[in-house]
């Protein structure tokens, strides 16, 4: 199968990947891949995706073909899409990123073999939500019922879209938080709601003391048309230690990363910080997800 949106998963596929990443995690479970091969192809940069894609197929004994689009043919004219049906060729499954929101879709409708989206533009990441759901459920011991609050530029981030609908489908009290114009798009949250009945509060100040887990992402210069614009902004919007002096002892302080300057380095050492680990996450929950749709 492939794995290209948070919409492709039911609530008990998501229940049964996080149930195998954590079988994984505590060393109950082993993964065996043996002989098939994982290709990645990113278009667009990557440390964490890339690199524990790869890392969660060689741990599950696979073997690993990197595609690198600087060194490749499409420096001669080839089409992606030529591209992606010459890899399908060569490897089992695909774990693709490109900056064009629906071209991962796109690439899945030419091969037979399974496709991962490692994000696509601003639309989706949907591994990195399972990853979230994972980290939260592994520090906070459920979803259901949190209150979480997503902060930081809601309109570009895909993490934040794809973590939304994942957090609606386990019934979490969703806040959002973002500088004015970089709201998450409503109609978007209209078609969340009109699933699963999303309690969504929204706002433009920082406020982070009811908070069992706030999640943070960049702002996504990359996206936006002025770069100016997105520097500007991101001088205004920085969560620093002091904002956090009444929020909850165990609350958990989650991110994607990469973080620029949006949280204070500081934060780092606080016991809430989570974001390191919810990135160590990423192994076993990427064996789960490559054991998950090598076997449907
Ligand atoms: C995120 C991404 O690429 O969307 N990173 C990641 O995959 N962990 C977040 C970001 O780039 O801001």
């Amino acid at each position: 199968m492939d794995l290209i949106s948070v919409r492709d998963l039911e609530t008990k596929d998501i229940e049964a990947i996080l149930e195998s990443a954590s079988q994984i995690d505590r060393g109950e479970k082993d993964v065996d891949l043996n002989g098939r091969i994982l290709a990645t192809l990113f278009f667009e940069p990557s440390t964490r995706t890339k690199l524990s894609f790869q890392s969660a197929a060689m741990r599950s004994k696979m073997k690993v073909l990197d595609f690198s689009p600087e060194s490749s043919s499409l420096k001669k004219g080839e089409s992606f899409m030529d591209t992606i049906k010459t890899v399908s060729g060569y490897a089992d499954v695909l774990a693709i990123r490109h900056p064009k929101e629906g071209s991962v879709r796109l690439a899945s409708a030419a091969t037979e073999k399974p496709v991962v989206n490692g994000g696509d533009g601003g639309n989706q990441h949907p591994t990195q939500t399972l990853i979230d759901l994972y980290s939260i459920k592994k520090t906070k011991g459920r979803i259901k019922g949190l209150d979480v609050t997503l902060s930081g530029d809601l309109k570009h981030a895909r993490t934040m879209r794809s973590l939304v609908y994942g957090l609606a489908m386990f019934g979490a009290n969703v806040r959002l938080v973002s500088p004015r114009g970089l709201e998450m798009d409503k109609k978007y949250l209209e078609e969340v709601n009109r699933k699963f009945g999303l309690d969504v509060r929204s706002g433009n100040t920082p406020e982070y003391t009811d908070a069992d887990v706030l999640y943070v992402c960049r702002i996504q210069a990359e996206r936006f048309a002025d770069p100016y614009e997105a520097q500007s902004v991101q001088q205004k919007f920085m969560i620093k230690k002091s904002d956090l002096k009444d929020a909850r002892e165990d609350m958990a302080i989650l991110h994607p990363l990469p973080k620029v300057n949006e949280i204070d380095s500081a934060i780092d050492d606080m016991p809430q910080a989570k974001y390191f680990e919810q990135a160590h996450n990423g192994i076993p929950l990427r064996m789960a997800v490559l054991d998950h749709v090598l076997s449907r």
